[in-house]
Parts: C-alpha cells; structure tokens; sequence
C-alpha cells in the first residue's frame, strides 16, 4: 500500500468510525502530495497516519496555540466541525510547524492504552477464579502504560451488576449486549507485572502527553478516564519489565509465585504478531510447565479457531473477541473457550459462554 492508500484507507476504515475529524482530514492528505510529502521527508518509518495526526495534537497539547486546537476541543466537545474549516487549519497548522513536526515524526510511534479494556478482561479473569482455587499471578503482556494491572482497583458496572470497589476514582461503564457476563467477583491478584518492549513511564509528563495525543479529538471521554487511571496507578505502581513478549515471557512466568495461579492477559498485543509470532506466542505459554490461562481480549483473527459464530449486530465497527485459554503446564494442547464479542474499547460485551 502506498502512502496516499495507506491515509485513504485510515479515513475509511479507522477513522470513519470514531473520528470524523480524523476522517477528513487524513480524505484531504491521501488527495493533496503537498501534505504527503511531510511524511514521505521523514528520514524514518512514519506512514501510520496515527503518527502524522498524534504529532501535531501533541504539539497543540504541548503548548502550541492555533486554531486547529479550539477546533479540536470544539469536537471533543460533541460539535461537528465543517471538513473545509477542519481540513484548511490542519493544512496551516502543517505549513507553518513542518520542522517541529518533522523532528518529533523521528521518533513517536502511535501508542495507546485504554483502560477501559479492563472491563471485558475483568470479565475473563472472573471465568479464570471459577475453574482455579488459588490467588493469581497476573501478568499483561503488551502492557503499554500498564493501567490494566489496576483491573481489581477499577469500579465496573455491566449494567445488570458491579464489580470492583464502588469509590474507585476510576469508574466504567460496560453496557452488555443480550447476555451479560455472570456475576461473579474477581479472583484476588496475588502478584501482577506488566511486560512491553517498550512500557510507558507514566511519572514522565512527555509521554504522558503523547498517549493523549493519540486519543481521537471526538474520544473526550477517554481522555478523561486516561487521567483518572494515571492517577490511580500512580498511587501504587505495579511492577513495569522491558522486554519481548515471546523471548522474555519464560523468565517472567518462572518468577511468578508456585502458590499462585498464573493468568496471562492480553489485549490487542498478538493481533500485531506475524503467524509465526502468534503460534510462538501459544508455545511459549503451552512449554510453561506450569498451569497458565490466557485471557485474550484481541481482534477475531487471534482466536479464529474459536469464532464459528455469528458476529454481533452493532454499527460500532470492527470489534474484539473475548476468550480463555487454559494450559495444563504438561506441552498437551489447551482447552479453548470462546466468552464474549466485546467493543475494541470496552463500551460493551456480548457473552456467549
Ligand atoms: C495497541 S497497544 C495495547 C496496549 C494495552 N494492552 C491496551 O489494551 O491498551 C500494543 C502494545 O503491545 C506492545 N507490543 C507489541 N509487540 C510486542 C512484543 N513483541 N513484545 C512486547 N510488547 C509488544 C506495544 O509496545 C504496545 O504497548
């Protein structure tokens, strides 16, 4: 895919669904070589149009005042802006920064971590205290800023039950589609770490900065709720490790206490993976040697084997599977349960067990 396919593409797919901003204005890059080529003079990788569009909110975030700014918190704030009156400050907020965002192109990559995510892997994690005794060890796997190690810290409500503690300072909202997931409560986290080959430090206000400039201008809601689990990491930061998901995944399991059960989270991590890094990724928790359940909150495509099902109706867009995967620690395979259809950001879950 070329570069003007790639931002064609992100405005009809991506964006189309949660950003009308974003949709047009990466419409007018895909037409226009003049705004093309900042990307294609970035002596780096940057064709992700995530990286162009995070750059300059970051840059308006950091300081910058234009108008391109007002009228991103104009739609934040639920106003639907004009595509000429978008697309023409976007271009002159380009124009008159190209160096600024030339240098900041050489080294962001677009990052997230959304919390609300917590909510459907809380629901798998309730399924792993149902077929398993002991407090677990929990550890997520591509964990970016590792907020959703705060998942038994977290207030969520599915509608027909809650769980989590009531005053928590970071409250969700789960609406559940026909089923809700049982009501069960979470199984206590005896021990947790976060593995990511490159965490995010949340103590640094630039980076900080630029996991909110990867938010979508419209997602005002999930700028809100990443300050609040921020917050509420930092008040008792959960262990953070640098490293690869498949060749230091092993020396992290082995660490996990023997009188623990070891729960493996992940959410939209393996989706990134090649075939290849997929089934190491299932090898890797199959030559555990011990119990592991791995609940896999990722795109269809991860848990394919699974999904004979009928998709959910929702004009949400493209949307995630819920599933649990339980491996007896003796190299034989797993035993593979489908849960739930879920939004890619946790607005609502479909259970299916
Ligand atoms: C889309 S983010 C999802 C973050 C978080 N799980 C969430 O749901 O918000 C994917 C994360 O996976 C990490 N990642 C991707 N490939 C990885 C690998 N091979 N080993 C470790 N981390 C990886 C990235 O650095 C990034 O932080």
């Amino acid at each position: 895919m070329d570069l003007a396919e790639s931002f064609r593409f992100y405005s009809e797919n991506s964006a189309s669904t949660y950003s009308r901003t974003y949709r047009d204005i990466t419409r007018a890059i895909a037409d226009d070589p003049d705004l093309l080529s900042i990307v294609s003079d970035s002596p780096v990788d940057a064709s992700h149009p995530g990286v162009l569009l995070g750059v300059v909110r970051f840059l308006l975030l950091d300081g910058i005042d234009h108008p391109l700014g007002h009228l991103y918190r104009r739609a934040g704030a639920g106003e639907e802006i004009p595509s000429g009156e978008i697309v023409g400050e976007f271009r002159s907020f380009v124009e008159a920064h190209r160096n600024q965002i030339l240098e900041q192109m050489l080294t962001r990559r677009v990052q997230t971590n959304e919390v609300a995510r917590a909510s459907v892997l809380a629901a798998g994690l309730a399924e792993v205290g149902t077929r398993h005794n002991e407090p677990i060890a929990l550890i997520d796997v591509g964990t970016s800023a590792g907020l959703n190690l705060t998942i038994d810290r977290l207030a969520i409500d599915y509608g027909h039950h809650r769980i989590g503690p009531t005053d928590s300072t970071v409250q969700l909202r789960c609406d559940t589609l026909a089923d809700g997931p049982p009501q069960r409560p979470l199984p206590p986290i005896g021990w947790r770490v976060g593995l990511d080959r490159n965490p995010i430090d949340v103590g640094d206000p630039d980076a900080v900065r630029w996991l909110q400039a990867c938010i979508w201008p419209e997602h005002a809601d999930r700028q809100e709720r990443l300050t609040a689990a921020i917050d509420l990491f930092n008040t008792d930061p959960p262990r953070l490790v640098a490293g690869d998901a498949l060749a230091d995944l092993p020396a992290l399991m082995a660490e996990a206490p023997a009188d623990h059960h070891l729960a493996i989270m992940t959410s939209w991590v393996v989706f990134y993976f090649d075939t290849e890094g997929r089934s190491g990724f299932e090898e890797v928790l199959c030559q555990a040697g011990r119990p592991v359940s791995w609940i896999s909150a990722e795109h269809p495509s991860v848990v394919r084997r699974l999904v004979g099902k009928t998709e959910p109706q929702t004009d949400e867009g493209d949307f995630s599977a819920l599933a649990l995967l339980d491996y007896a620690g003796d190299a034989s395979h797993p035993t593979r349960e489908f849960l739930a259809w879920c939004h890619n950001h946790g607005a609502w879950i479909d259970w299916q067990l």
